[in-house]
């Protein structure tokens, strides 16, 4: 159930360097059967990388597969040769290739990374692995610490993975769901807990295009952070929602009788006109009591984080529409009514603020994500929403926007932005910002 760390082959301090070695490897993720997936290292997710803020991360990429492959570090304000964004800033690694990476992690919180070449495809097939930075000035007592990397997958009967492209244009509009679900590479997996002892959640959805809302019947999580670390105060909630790409840092206290099994929910979400692809409700994970006692857990820490509100007063407007475009043939997606490979990049200057309005004219959701840059989401009425926080990925309501904030406070660079649901963006819904100097 806990992952597997990545070998640190550097002792100084403040560096972390890894091999990730891109591999087809067989994992059992059907009990009793050979799954041949694509792995980072050879499991199913990729390992953990640990690091803390400030940290210089150095990671050898080796190709082992059969197609060419690049990694994107989800999240990361890292400079755009490392961002594995093909064809713009960093060349694909071909099969037998290597790359290296080598940037510094300058912002605390749950990052990740996955290919950014025919990702729909490399992502279902397995490759996606979570990145912690660590903050040492963080409040201690918040619980144990977990990190839970979701996904989904479908398998044959022979355990093969089912094919990526399954489904045609109806899968890609729809975005491919499995009918799996995987916690940390595994079905239904089993955690150990004690009842009154708080747990923090770090959770990625890495899945290609399921969103995630899980809850506890007669439980409420205290939500402490997102994409980009801390929010700025904690917010309870009821239900955690990730749209593919989002993070939550997310406290629990399990409640129940000793030895008592909770059951966590994967609850069906509305993503337009009442669609939940006839996907029921399901188990995720289950945590189990320990036997013992109701423990009395430290009261929580204040856990708060001064963020400033972006100043818009003079930010330049980015609108940006959501679309689908008609015609004969595979299903094409857009933004501005024009696919990736035929968009112009927008352009802007390092330093500049904007505030992008994102129309959906879609039928479904979409979860928006800018690479290189967080960005603070604002409210029909242009103000930022409380409590203030940075975010790479933003979900777009069916017959609505999105609306951010953000200062271009990273590198100049080609950096793309697009949908998560990554069959859309392979489809075509993806477009770049050129940020010049
Ligand atoms: Cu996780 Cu371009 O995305
Ligand atoms: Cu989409």
């Amino acid at each position: 159930m806990a992952l597997r760390p990545a070998r640190d082959l550097d002792a100084r301090p403040g560096v972390l360097e890894v091999d990730l070695t891109a591999r087809v490897e067989d994992v059992e993720i059907a009990a009793g059967k050979k799954t041949p997936t694509w792995t980072y290292n050879g499991g199913l997710p990729g390992p953990l990388l640990r690091a803390r803020v400030g940290d210089r991360v150095i990671v050898h990429l080796r190709n082992e597969l059969p197609a060419p492959t690049t990694v994107h570090w989800h999240g990361v304000r890292l400079p755009a040769a490392m961002d594995g964004a093909p064809g713009h800033s960093q060349p694909e690694t071909p099969p037998g290739g290597d790359f290296t990476y080598d940037f510094v992690v300058p912002d605390a919180g749950l990052y990740w990374y996955h290919p950014h070449v025919d990702s729909a495809v490399q992502e279902g097939n397995g490759l996606y692995g979570p990145l912690l930075v660590e903050d040492p000035d963080e409040p201690a007592g918040l619980g144990d610490q977990l990190v839970l990397v979701l996904s989904d997958v479908s398998l044959r009967d022979d355990g093969s993975l089912e094919d990526p492209q399954a489904g045609g244009n109806l899968g890609t509009l729809f975005g491919r769901e499995g009918d799996l679900l995987l916690v940390n590479g595994r079905v239904n997996p089993v955690i150990g807990a004690r009842a009154g002892l708080r747990q923090r959640w770090r959770i990625v959805n890495a899945a290609k295009s399921r969103y995630y809302q899980l809850l506890i019947t007669d439980h409420r999580f205290t939500r402490i952070g997102g994409d980009g670390g801390l929010l700025e105060h904690p917010v309870e909630e009821d239900r955690i929602l990730l749209t593919p790409g989002e993070r939550a840092d997310v406290l629990v206290t399990p409640r129940g009788a000793p030895g008592a099994t909770l059951s966590v929910r994967w609850v069906p979400y509305d993503r337009g006109y009442g669609a939940t692809f006839g996907r029921p409700e399901v188990e995720a994970f289950r945590l189990r009591l320990a036997d013992e006692p109701l423990a009395e857990d430290d009261p929580l820490p204040e856990v708060a984080r001064r963020i400033e509100a972006l100043d818009t007063a003079a930010a330049r407007r980015v609108d940006l529409q959501l679309t689908r475009e008609e015609g004969p043939g595979d299903l094409v997606m857009g933004i501005n009514g024009v696919p990736s490979w035929e968009a112009e990049p927008l352009v802007a200057a390092v330093g500049e603020t904007a505030v992008w309005t994102v129309e959906n004219t879609m039928e479904f959701d979409h979860p928006f994500h800018l690479h290189g840059f967080f960005f603070q989401v604002l409210g029909a009425d242009g103000q930022p929403v409380r409590p203030l926080a940075w975010k790479d990925t933003v979900n777009v309501p069916v017959d609505g926007a999105a609306r951010f904030a953000v200062r271009y406070d990273n590198r100049p660079g080609m950096w793309m932005f697009h949908c998560h649901i990554l069959d859309h963006a392979d489809a075509g819904m993806m477009g770049m910002l050129h940020v010049v100097p």
